[in-house]
């Protein structure tokens, strides 16, 4: 693992100028950005679009899922009612070009027929005292499986967003992300993710899965963003904000 870190970190100080050239409008975004300014609002919107629709059983939302579907163990899940435990901040990542305004409330975005993998995504929003939060807004957005961002179009397809139950718990069913080329090297599979408390945007980051042939390459991937899939299509992301 660290031979590939070096490596990571090298083609990634090799690639910046490159990256930079090749994202163009891409940029990153710092954490608790401000959403409430005017030409923002449509984020707001959202965000309370979502939230309002916590209630809506259309959503999806499984309120049973005990809140703790993941592995990661820098999440301390029984330190709720401790506030002197803390839990690790997720990272950081690149938002990209193709977020879209007016991103659907649904948890289901494998609503086209398309051939693909199974990605049933799930994870618990937390604070960094490790508490769940409830009715966080999460967006995602990815490629589809034959790897092109619908970005431009009504359906807006393969994007969603949902608001988090009681136990802070989300989930998405949907199908793996097509690789895409991104200059002259494809970027591997990833989702891209905001997440938003009481109309407040909290984090920009990206999804990565493990064994993906491209992760080692690419230049924006951060190892504590690489999930594991399961067989099944399970995927669990924690997120801490
Ligand atoms: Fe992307």
């Amino acid at each position: 693992m660290k031979k590939q870190t070096t490596r990571r970190k090298f083609i990634r100080i090799g690639s910046i100028g490159l990256g930079g050239l090749m994202l163009g409008c891409q940029k990153l975004e710092l954490k608790n950005t401000q959403v409430g300014a005017a030409a923002d609002a449509t984020p707001q919107t959202d965000a309370t679009l979502a939230t309002d629709a916590g209630s809506d059983t259309n959503l999806g939302l499984d309120t049973n899922l005990d809140g703790n579907p993941g592995g990661d163990a820098s999440l301390d899940t029984h330190a709720g009612a401790d506030t002197n435990k803390t839990c690790v901040e997720t990272a950081d990542n690149i938002e990209g070009p193709y977020y879209a305004e007016g991103i659907p409330v649904r948890s289901d975005l494998d609503l086209y027929g398309d051939v693909g993998d199974a990605l049933l995504l799930s994870g618990v929003v937390r604070d960094i005292q490790c508490n769940v939060i409830e009715n966080a807004v999460v967006h995602i957005w990815h490629a589809d499986p034959g790897a092109v961002y619908h970005n431009t179009t009504a359906e807006l397809r393969y994007y969603g967003q949902v608001a988090t139950d009681a136990s802070g718990a989300f989930k998405f069913k949907t199908l793996m992300p097509g690789r895409y080329l991104n200059g002259s090297q494809y970027r591997p599979a990833h989702v891209h993710c905001k997440v938003f408390v009481k109309g407040q945007l909290k984090l920009t980051t990206q999804i990565y899965f493990e064994d993906d042939p491209y992760n080692d390459i690419d230049p924006f991937i951060v190892d504590t963003l690489i999930i594991k899939r399961e067989g099944s299509g399970a995927a669990t992301f924690d997120i801490v904000v």
